[in-house]
């Protein structure tokens, strides 16, 4: 596995990859690896000929009151998981590579970045795509891997290739959870054992809406009053908020169809937890189009 800092160096040694032909896969990411991370880089590699990471933690999409400065940064441990996974090529460049001073240009993905997340937080998404404009520039890849567990970052990613007719395909890949159900993320380090044991209810609040889907509920309120519930039986647990909406616009649904997501995002204590879950049987899941799972 190659590890590279600079672009120059990044579009070089893809140069040389590419002389013997294939595709290339492409797994963004800003470290601080889990399991979630590997299974992107796993399907990366079976769906792909050449594999290629990054790892960057972006600060344009952090605000000013975020975690930038302690978001865990774990480089060994991290490329110890990118070579286990199959990775080929590794990116991982420093912040003035990405953002030398000077400059001007943002990539915005008006509608979708203002709705839930990006309601709260206001320069996130756009952060986000501008980010993953530049990376899918340096690395041209010919798919690009995204976890279901940011849900709208996919979809707003999704949006953003078709409009600006970017030249890469956008694969979701199913949120992977730790035994209890919490959803893995870089960020759950930050949760003491006790906030850690009630993050598990924030599935358990979108678990109980999809049994009360496969029996037939269809009514967004029922299905999101049943989250909220559950999510509140742990008042540490402060909602932010609870939808149902369709998988590509986002917008809530007066009645939902199979493929339908439910939007979960919470605080606990200072730590922002986000979770989500497609509603509907496996059979109807699997018969939608990949593009709305
Ligand atoms: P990061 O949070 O490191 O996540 C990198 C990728 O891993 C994202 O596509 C995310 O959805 C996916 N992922 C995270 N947790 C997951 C889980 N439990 N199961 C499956 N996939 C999971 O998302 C970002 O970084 C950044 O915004 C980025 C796209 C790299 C741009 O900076």
């Amino acid at each position: 596995m190659q590890v590279v800092e600079t672009i120059p160096a990044c579009r070089q040694a893809l140069a040389k990859l590419r002389q013997f032909g294939g595709n290339v896969g492409f797994v963004p990411t800003m470290g601080a690896l889990h399991r979630g991370h590997v299974s992107l880089m796993e399907a990366c590699r079976s769906a792909a000929d050449l594999s290629v990471a990054s790892i960057f933690v972006n600060p344009t999409q952090f605000a000013p009151t975020e975690d930038l400065s302690r978001y865990p940064r774990p480089r060994e441990h991290d490329l110890a998981l990118c070579e286990a996974a199959g990775v080929d090529l590794v990116f991982y460049p420093q912040v003035d590579e990405m953002y030398p001073p000077g400059g001007e240009t943002t990539v915005v993905v008006s509608g979708l970045s203002t709705r839930w997340e990006g309601s709260i937080r206001t320069t996130h998404f756009q952060g986000v795509t501008t980010v993953v404009t530049k990376l899918f520039n340096i690395v041209c890849p010919e798919i690009a891997f995204f976890g279901q567990k940011d849900f709208q970052q996919q979809a707003i990613l999704r949006r953003m290739v078709r409009d600006l007719d970017q030249p890469v395909e956008i694969r979701t890949c199913a949120t992977i959870r730790e035994p209890d159900g919490l959803a893995m993320s870089s960020r759950n380090v930050y949760l003491t054992s006790e906030q850690r044991e009630i993050a598990a209810q924030i599935y358990q609040g979108l678990s109980a809406a999809e049994k009360l889907w496969l029996q037939g509920e269809r009514s967004p309120g029922t299905l999101q009053r049943e989250i909220e519930s559950r999510v509140s039986l742990r008042p540490e647990l402060s909602i932010d908020y609870v939808a149902i909406v369709d998988p590509g616009t986002l917008l809530p649904l007066e009645a939902p169809h199979p493929g339908a997501v439910a939007l979960v995002a919470c605080k606990l204590g200072s730590t922002r937890l986000i979770d989500n879950l497609l509603l509907g049987t496996a059979a109807e899941l699997l018969a939608l189009p990949t593009t709305a799972r």
